[in-house]
C-alpha cells in the first residue's frame, strides 16, 4: 500500500545571505503548512554595497531560474536590501505572489514615545527612495536618524556560521545613535536588514531599554494571508531545502548551521 501524500504549500525564501533565516523562523510559527526553500545568494554576498542596477539584474535572474526549476506557492523576498529595489521588477513577470521585506518604519513610529527613531539598514536600503517614502508616510511626525552600514550584515552572517561575534565592531557602527545624548537618542530602532536579528542580543546589551523593532513577526502574518488561498500541492514527504549559489566555503558548517533551521540538505542551486 503506498503511503499517504502530504499537502504543502511551497514557499521559497530569498536573501543574499543567512538573513532570509530571521524571517523563514517567524513564518514557519505560523505557517505550519509551508514546506520552505531557502535559497541565498553568498555568490554575491552583500547586497549591501551593490549598486541597484546589479541587484535588479541578479535577483530577477535566480528568481526566473527558481520559477522553473520548482513548482512554488509564493515567494519570500528576506531582504529588505533587495526588496526596496526589486518588487516591481519581479511581480511584472512571476505568477505567483510575491511577498517582500522592507524596514518596519510603520510600528516603529507608532511605539516610538519620543519620536526620535533610529533606522539601522544597508547602505542600499537607506539610500532608496522606497526607504524614503515608508518614512514621509508613516514617519513623517518622528525625527529619524539612519545608519547605513555594509558591515553589519557581514559580522552577523559569520555569527551565524561560526558562533563567533565581535561586539566592539557593532559598537563602533552603531556609535552614531550611542553618541548623541541621552535625551535626544532614538527610543526605538528598526532592524532594517534580515541579518541583524542574529545580533539583536548585542545590539540590545550596547542600546538598553531600546525597543529594536524587525519585520519577522509581520511578514509571518502577511504570507499566512497571501497563501491562504492557494491550493496545496502533494508531497510524498515534507522536505525542506536550503540551496546556494557559486561555491561555498566552509560547506560543513553551513550545512549544520541550516540543519538547526530544518532543513536536510544543502545543496547548489
Ligand atoms: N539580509 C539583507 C537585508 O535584509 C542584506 C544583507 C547584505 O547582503 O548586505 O538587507
Amino acid at each position: 500500500m503506498s503511503e499517504p501524500k502530504v499537502k504543502v504549500k511551497r514557499v521559497l525564501f530569498f536573501d543574499s545571505g543567512v538573513g532570509g533565516l530571521s524571517i523563514l523562523r517567524e513564518v514557519e510559527k505560523l505557517n505550519p503548512e509551508i514546506e520552505s526553500y531557502y535559497l541565498f545568494d553568498n555568490e554575491c554576498f552583500p547586497y549591501g554595497n551593490k549598486s541597484d542596477v546589479f541587484i535588479i539584474k541578479r535577483v530577477r535572474e535566480l528568481l526566473s531560474e527558481a520559477l522553473s526549476k520548482f513548482e512554488l506557492s509564493a515567494v519570500v523576498i528576506a531582504c529588505n536590501t533587495a526588496s526596496t529595489i526589486v518588487l516591481n521588477v519581479l511581480r511584472e513577470f512571476m505568477k505567483i505572489p510575491v511577498v517582500g521585506v522592507v524596514p518596519a518604519i510603520k510600528p516603529a513610529a507608532q511605539i516610538s514615545k519620543n519620536k526620535i527613531i533610529g533606522l539601522l539598514a544597508t547602505p542600499g536600503t537607506i539610500s532608496r527612495e522606497y526607504t524614503k517614502n515608508l518614512i514621509r508616510d508613516f514617519a513623517s511626525d518622528c525625527e529619524v536618524i539612519k545608519i547605513g552600514d555594509a558591515n553589519l550584515a557581514v559580522i552577523a552572517e559569520n555569527r551565524l556560521s561560526t558562533g563567533h561575534v565581535h561586539s566592539e565592531s557593532i559598537a563602533k557602527i552603531i556609535r552614531p545613535f550611542t553618541q548623541i545624548p541621552p535625551d535626544e537618542r532614538p527610543d526605538t530602532v528598526v532592524l532594517g536588514c534580515t541579518h541583524y536579528p542574529f545580533v539583536k542580543d548585542v545590539l540590545q546589551t550596547l542600546m538598553p531599554g531600546v525597543n529594536l523593532i524587525d519585520s519577522g513577526e509581520a511578514i509571518g502574518r502577511r504570507v499566512k494571508d497571501v497563501i491562504a488561498n492557494l491550493p496545496f500541492l502533494e508531497v510524498d514527504k515534507k522536505n525542506n531545502k536550503a540551496m546556494y549559489t557559486g561555491i561555498l566555503t566552509s560547506y560543513e558548517e553551513r550545512l549544520n548551521m541550516v540543519r538547526s533551521f530544518g532543513f536536510n540538505d544543502l545543496e547548489k542551486f
